[in-house]
């Protein structure tokens, strides 16, 4: 695997690899890597020629310093599992690599940035707008993978890709679980073997709302849901939303696709989890 930390080393690279005409295909991460995010690569290998796996904790994206302090990072361990699942390129640069220190960013993502997400984390998607516009620019992939583990992130993108025209093709890949269902995150690292227990009562209930969406009416599957997680001990419910799949949106009866969304602090670890409905 190559692996680059400057934008230009980068940049010759892949420019050698365009000229031979070959694909590329695009994961960014922020490391601390788990099978969910092998699961990106292994889609992006069936698909392109070349894959390009960055890890960036991208500070613009948090808006708790105390989180972005502690986010894991896990450097040598990741560039070994890439090894090992034949990623072709690893882009790990600094922060001053990516950020000249006194940069103006905003998208109008309008109420895509205000609903679910964007309300407990005011400013996060501006700062993962910002960062995957520069990366795009750099990487300038034909198709970049994302999971939908990150539902609303994925629209977010979309969105963007849409208001600036960037000629890039989007993925969305399916949730990694652990086989009792909890889907794979970095944050999981954080989770305490209490805390873990408790954590499950958000895929169940995800699935539980699933299983029941074609014979209940959104509102109460909503407040079961909401009532489920909060009667949980350790776990503080943050929202959990029937929404439209394509505008996030509240959902109602005749809404065509719709995904329940959830997040919720589990001890000190805020977790997010969704299910597509319909
Ligand atoms: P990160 O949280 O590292 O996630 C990188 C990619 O892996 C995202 O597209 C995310 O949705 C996907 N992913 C995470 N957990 C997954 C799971 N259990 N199953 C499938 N895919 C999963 O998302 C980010 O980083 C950042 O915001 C980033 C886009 C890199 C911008 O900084």
């Amino acid at each position: 695997m190559k692996i680059f930390t400057t934008k230009q080393a980068l940049q010759q690279y892949l420019a050698q690899i365009k000229a031979a005409g070959k694909t590329i295909g695009f994961v960014p991460t922020m490391g601390a890597l788990h099978l969910g995010h092998l699961s990106l690569i292994e889609q992006a290998q069936q698909q392109n020629d070349v894959i390009v796996c960055s890890i960036f904790v991208n500070p613009s994206q948090f808006n708790d310093p105390k989180d972005l302090e502690k986010y894991p990072r896990t450097i040598e361990a990741d560039t070994r599992l890439l090894e090992q699942v034949n990623c072709d390129v690893l882009f790990n640069p600094e922060v001053n690599e990516m950020y000249d220190g006194n940069e103006h960013w905003h998208l109008n993502m309008g109420e895509l940035e205000r609903l679910l997400e964007g309300k407990f984390r005011p400013g996060h998607y501006q700062g993962v707008t910002q960062i995957v516009y520069k990366l795009f620019n750099i990487v300038n992939p034909d198709t970049a993978y994302f999971g939908q583990k990150d539902y609303q992130q994925f629209a977010v993108i979309s969105k963007m890709v849409e208001l600036m025209q960037l000629p890039v093709k989007l993925v969305m890949c399916a949730i990694k679980r652990e086989d009792d269902g909890l889907a794979m995150s970095s944050r999981n690292i954080h989770l305490t073997a209490d805390d873990r227990l408790h954590a499950l009562i958000l895929s169940k209930t995800l699935y539980w709302v699933k299983e029941n969406f074609s014979s209940h009416q959104i509102a109460s599957l909503q407040s079961e849901a909401a009532s489920l997680i909060s009667a949980e001990p350790g776990v503080e419910l943050e929202y959990f939303e029937i929404a439209d799949g394509s505008t996030l949106h509240p959902a109602n009866e005749s809404t065509k696709s719709a995904v329940a969304l959830v997040a919720a602090k589990v001890g000190k670890t805020r977790l997010i989890d969704n299910i597509i409905l319909s």
